[in-house]
């Protein structure tokens, strides 16, 4: 705690924090996991949208861990992080013809594919540039997540995926133009997702589905990559979910579904972004001011929805702590967590339980090491935080350095 006082100081705030030693942790949980449960047979790709950066990126590859992109940004972080791209799936539900150029040119492992249009414009570039890819086409598998509606992504009417119809078609023209290498399907359905049973049904209606496409076309899916969205416990109301119960009852239903249907296992990936860095991050910001209206107790930040965007989205929660107040006895006050931003709705917590806060206070949010960064924003020309990396040495070593005002007009032109 004091430890992370002096870091506030050092570094100054607000500060992300980064904890290697939790990063490796969670990898090496996946590992084992998969390990244990599929042997050689299954993958591990990081989804990188959680938190991309190449401090990160590299401590990912050197877990030999592959990866998720879901854009040509993301795609240019794990290059210029040395991520080796055999190990590399491109995602995206509208990759532009610039971005699947430069996926093929990189050569990235595994390209998904979204939609109808996308999957012509791959075989027109394939033509074009000679070059055969392989491809997993994205599944929209009807289950219904039990999750936020904005992180639930394959319930029916879903805008990702395509549906078993239009896979069928696409199947039967890949079949007869043998221009890309198809190595099977690809679903996912959600994030920040507890109930097991959600997971099971995903695994039976996919490996029922390729069973299906092995009857109908007499091809065999290679792999199947069956996403993310283990979920985080963020709070006390969260429970905390066992990587390798889920891992191995997912796997217990592929099982049994690929011998019912007289199937190999087909390789088996998983992506999960939070659960490998939700926890190892820390937000800390300094106390502004203490402001009471006639209902409530504000505490004011130096950060905001720009920082940590995601109780303005989904009303998420933290865990939150004032690590200043060293005091047994002191009070713990009800209080708003607000940002600096221009708008009622900058809001971190709108509840949460606070020592004795009073301005130049060290507040700690927990849990921040997924989404927050990456979904960052310079809203009122506000300069990004620092993410400071504290290694498994215990050393801290900025990762991403602070944005200056000369960053914000960085891309202007008068
Ligand atoms: N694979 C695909 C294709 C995805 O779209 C995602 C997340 C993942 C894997 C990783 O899911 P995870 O294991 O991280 O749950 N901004 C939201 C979360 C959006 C998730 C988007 N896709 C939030 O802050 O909660």
């Amino acid at each position: 705690m004091n430890n992370m006082i002096e870091l506030a100081r050092k570094f100054g705030t607000p500060l992300y924090l980064l904890f290697e030693e939790e990063i490796l942790k969670s990898c090496e949980k996946f590992k084992n996991s998969i390990e244990k449960n599929f042997g050689k047979n299954a993958m591990i790709l990081y989804a990188s949208k959680a938190l991309s950066c190449v401090g990160l990126l590299k401590i990912i590859k050197n877990q030999n861990l592959g990866l998720d992109v879901s854009s040509g940004g993301e795609l240019f972080t794990a290059i210029k992080a040395g991520f080796p791209m055999d190990r590399v799936t491109f995602h995206g539900n509208n990759k532009s013809e610039d971005e699947l150029k430069m996926a093929m040119e990189y050569s990235v492992s595994r390209i998904v594919v979204d939609n109808n249009e996308e999957f012509e414009n791959l075989l027109n570039l394939s033509k074009k540039y000679g070059r055969k890819i392989n491809i997993l086409f994205r599944i929209n598998p009807e289950v219904d997540a039990n999750t936020h509606k904005s992180v639930n992504t394959g319930k029916v009417d879903s805008k990702f995926g395509i549906t078993f119809d239009q896979a069928r078609k696409n199947i039967r023209k890949i079949l007869e133009q043998n221009l890309v290498i198809f190595k099977g399907f690809h679903s996912h359905i959600g994030s920040q997702i507890f109930d097991c049973k959600d997971f099971q049904k995903e695994a039976e209606t996919m490996v029922r589905f390729c069973s299906d496409i092995k009857n109908e076309f007499g091809f065999e899916s290679e792999e199947l990559n069956l996403g993310g969205g283990f979920g985080v416990k963020y709070t006390d109301e969260n429970p905390e979910i066992e990587i390798e119960d889920f891992i191995s009852s997912i796997c217990l239903v592929l099982k049994k579904e690929c011998g019912r249907n007289k199937m190999n296992m087909p390789f088996i990936y998983f992506e999960p972004g939070r659960s490998i860095v939700a926890k190892a991050g820390v937000t800390l910001y300094t106390v502004g001011c203490v402001k009471k209206t006639k209902n409530k107790t504000y505490v004011i930040v130096d950060g905001s929805m720009n920082d940590n965007p995601r109780f303005v989205l989904y009303g998420a929660k933290y865990k939150i702590e004032n690590i200043s107040e060293k005091n047994k006895s002191s009070n713990f006050k009800e209080v708003v967590l607000s940002g600096r931003c221009c708008e009622s709705g900058d809001i971190i917590s709108d509840g949460c339980f606070l020592k004795n806060p009073k301005r130049g206070d060290i507040i700690a949010v927990y849990c921040t090491g997924a989404y927050n960064f990456s979904m960052s924003s310079n809203y009122n020309k506000i300069p990004k935080p620092p993410i400071v990396l504290v290694t498994k040495n215990g050393e801290a070593k900025v990762i991403v350095r602070r944005q200056s005002y000369e960053d914000l007009i960085s891309c202007e032109i008068d």
